[in-house]
């Protein structure tokens, strides 16, 4: 169960972080990756990383936010290696500030990569899975979208229509063949959370509140990850699976 052998994987965001070890875990059960992130020296460590491991791997840089390359890189994928069976709709940025401070070029800013541009990028990855009848669409949402908290106004508007949006992805692309999900991270330790885990009184805080009394690691959203990538999840569609040590089931 879950080989992925002869399924190629598109994964957004993928230098480092959840993105990169979902890279490796697709690649380990035999999925051929393509890893994605604009900065070219980060994309070449992933991909040394990866190749120690065994994984085929192929290099996409382009940035989410600029919808024509995205497309174009997308395009490309299809001319060259003919289909994407996976795609991991997974970069995504943060800023935080308190709501009566927080620019609306921000708002807009934050909204338009972690919503707009997923949307639109996805769209085109599904009309090509529409033509082929088959496809696993994931997103990244996050239990922000779930649970309120403090200086994450944009990021939570984003997640919580990218909840949104997988139902309403999932209702209009089962008929092709094509499921759509999203993992709902709690606090995962990456670049992303820096300002989080280098502090001492954040980390004594999360191992009070988390049942599990820990940080999450990128690996263990990669696992659900592979679960929802593979054939075998089949009969799930609409769904934000949540990965976050019991932290939303708790209080
Ligand atoms: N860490 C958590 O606790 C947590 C919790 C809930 C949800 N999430 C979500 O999980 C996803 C991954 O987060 P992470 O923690 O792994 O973050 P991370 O360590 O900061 O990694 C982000 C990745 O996205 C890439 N990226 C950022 N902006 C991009 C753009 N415009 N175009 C293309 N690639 C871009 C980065 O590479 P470059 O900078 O080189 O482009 C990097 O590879 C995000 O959607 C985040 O919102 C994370």
């Amino acid at each position: 169960m879950f080989d992925l052998s002869g399924q190629v994987a598109l994964i957004t965001g993928s230098s480092r972080g959840i993105g990169l070890a979902a890279a490796r875990a697709l690649g380990l059960q035999g999925a051929t990756v393509i890893i994605n992130g604009r900065d070219a020296s980060s994309l070449a460590r992933a991909r040394d990383y990866l190749a120690a491991e065994g994984i085929d791997t192929l290099v996409l840089p382009f940035d989410i936010t600029n919808i024509d390359q995205s497309i174009g890189a997308v395009d490309t994928v299809l001319k060259t290696v003919g289909k994407i069976d996976i795609f991991f709709s997974n970069a995504g940025i943060q800023h935080r500030e308190k709501l009566l401070d927080f620019p609306l070029s921000e708002f807009e800013r934050v909204v338009f990569a972690n919503l707009t541009a997923q949307w639109a990028l996805g769209r085109h990855v599904a009309a090509g899975m529409h033509e082929q009848g088959y496809g696993r669409i994931i997103f990244t949402g996050s239990i922000t979208a779930l649970l309120g908290r403090r200086e994450v106004t944009a990021y939570t508007a984003a997640k919580a229509a990218m909840h949104g949006i997988v139902r309403q992805w999932a209702t209009e692309l089962s008929a092709s063949g094509i499921t759509v999900n999203a993992i709902a991270p709690g606090y995962i330790k990456t670049e992303l959370t820096t300002r989080l885990w280098t502090d001492p009184e954040f980390t004594a805080w999360l191992e009070n509140r988390v049942p599990m009394k820990k940080w999450g690691e990128p690996d263990d959203v990669a696992s659900t990850l592979v679960f929802l990538a593979a054939r075998e999840s089949r009969y799930i569609t609409g769904q934000v699976v949540v990965v976050d040590g019991g932290l939303s089931s708790s209080m």
